[in-house]
């Protein structure tokens, strides 16, 4: 089956072509074109992501970003262009009547395209920032009509499981994913979530803990702003610790709280963490590299200290039989590395996103679309509304 997966929950256009073969128990993928443009450094000067700046350049790239994996496909066949008929063209400018530049473009390019030999489209629906999820949907659903493909709505928490599937060789053959064996318990930590999920099988989940306020990303990007390292911190933060720990091992001046460390619950609470910062910094007279260095550390020490101990909790309270980490944060080096120990020393085996697919990408929500089209757990197409606040359970 030959899957369209489209991303726009955030400040990624991301759009994919996959083929999926196999079953639930052995999905198999190969990557046939994928391509994502991130709006970080218009984003950057505003310090944070902007619904409708966002929602703007999706609508602006999309099409551009569509032409080019279709051509990376070899799905991208020119022909005359011939009319869509007063029918198709009027229900797709009634689907993309509030986004009417991209109604315009689609209209002009596509039907001068011949139709791509694609079965389903999979889009992202939620959670995330409804203006930007509605551009994504809107496109599915007059791609949809455009090429009378079934659109396959998304829930992208599910995406962010679903990337660990894929692994080194699929860009060049069909290659069975990596095999997963349930039960898993997911930690998914992101710039908008933190949660423990458990699931004994693909469709069906539960949430062990979450986040009673700030999602470890955002919490990373707020710290990050306090030390001037500029929006997205996380990866630079990232950077500067793995370097500290590589290159000396500086003493270290700050020390700050482990929230919710040791309640007897899954929860996780990054609010007051950020606070500590805060004041901790009041201290300081200047913030200089060695400050940021410094601050960085302890608090990516306070996050990975967090996370092994609530994972730890988290293990023996369900027993997985894999363990998976996703989402943006999941890219962090010392919170791999930690977590990877750990489940060493529990006999458990762990998934992490290849490169790149740790932060939102088209190919996790083309992989969820397809397990779920083998779950069976397809809305119409009528159904689909963006929804920011969607949940796993
Ligand atoms: O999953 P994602 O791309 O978007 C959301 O769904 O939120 O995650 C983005 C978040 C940002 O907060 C970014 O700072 C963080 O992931 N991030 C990292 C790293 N790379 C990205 N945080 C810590 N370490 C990293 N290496
Ligand atoms: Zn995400």
């Amino acid at each position: 089956m030959i899957i369209l997966g489209i991303e726009t929950s955030c400040d990624e256009t991301a759009v994919c072509v996959i083929h999926a073969t196999g079953n639930l128990e052995k999905p198999a993928f190969k990557v046939l074109g994928n391509t994502t443009l991130s709006q970080v450094n218009i984003h950057a000067k505003h310090g944070g992501v902007f619904p409708m700046l966002a929602k703007r350049e999706h609508t602006k790239n999309l099409i551009p970003i569509l032409e080019e994996v279709l051509r990376e496909s070899n799905f991208f066949k020119s022909r005359e262009k011939v009319a869509l008929g007063k029918d198709k063209e009027k229900t797709i400018s009634k689907i993309l009547e509030r986004e009417p530049g991209l109604a315009h473009d689609l209209i002009k390019v596509l039907p001068s395209i011949e139709r791509p030999k694609i079965d389903a489209i999979a889009v992202t629906y939620g959670p995330g920032l409804e203006p930007a999820l509605w551009v994504g949907i809107n496109f599915a659903k007059a791609l949809g009509v455009l090429w009378d493909i079934e659109v396959c709505p998304v829930n992208h928490m599910e995406g962010h499981i679903a990337s660990v599937l894929l692994n080194e060789k699929s860009r060049s053959t069909d290659s069975e994913s990596r095999m997963i064996k349930f039960p898993v318990l997911a930690l998914l930590i992101s710039g908008g979530h933190t949660e423990l999920v458990f699931t004994e099988k693909w469709g069906k989940y539960k949430i062990l803990g979450e986040t009673r306020d700030d999602a470890v990303g955002e919490a990373y990007d707020k710290v990050g702003r306090m030390l001037g390292i500029p929006y997205p911190a996380g990866p630079r933060i990232s950077r500067l610790t793995t370097e500290d720990r590589i290159i000396r091992k500086i003493a270290n001046r700050y020390d700050l709280p482990r929230p919710m460390i040791n309640s007897d619950n899954l929860d996780f609470s990054f609010s007051g963490l950020k606070t500590s910062v805060l004041y901790a910094l009041k201290k300081v007279p200047k913030i200089d590299e060695v400050v940021q260095r410094e601050m960085a550390r302890e608090f990516e020490d306070a996050v990975v200290d967090v996370f092994v101990s609530k994972t730890r909790q988290a293990i023996e309270k369900c027993t997985p039989k894999t363990f998976i980490i996703g989402g943006g944060v999941s890219a962090n080096i010392s919170i791999q590395n930690a977590l990877t120990e750990l489940c060493k020393k529990m006999g458990i085996e762990i998934f992490v996103p290849q490169q790149n697919l740790s932060t939102d990408n088209a190919l996790m929500i083309a992989m969820a679309g397809f397990i779920n089209i083998l779950v069976g757990n397809n809305k119409t197409e009528q159904d689909i509304k963006a929804n920011g606040n969607l949940r796993l359970a």
